[in-house]
């Protein structure tokens, strides 16, 4: 009993005070390397394309989403915080 309240605790800390962030990948940009798919799984390939598996991330996410950015050869990839 006690832990569900932690955790729903938790929850709720995460929903009202963590930062969110949108993540996107210009497709018009990408060429495909899938460098963004070996260091985040937000990452994935869709034909000859990158997508981001959500658009919308945690503050939690937010290291793994960036370093994709980072590693982006082309700077397709853009990950903003949510106003
Ligand atoms: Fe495309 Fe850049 Fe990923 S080129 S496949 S978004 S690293």
């Amino acid at each position: 009993m006690q832990l569900g309240i932690a955790v729903l605790l938790l929850r709720i800390k995460e929903v009202v005070f963590l930062k969110k962030f949108k993540v996107s990948v210009d497709k018009e940009l990408c060429i495909g390397c899938a460098a963004c798919t070996t260091v985040c799984d937000n990452f994935v390939m869709e034909g000859d394309k990158a997508k981001p598996k959500k658009a919308v991330i945690s503050e939690k996410e937010f290291a793994c989403n960036k370093e994709g950015e980072n590693v982006c050869p082309v700077s397709a990839i853009k990950v903003v915080e949510e106003k």
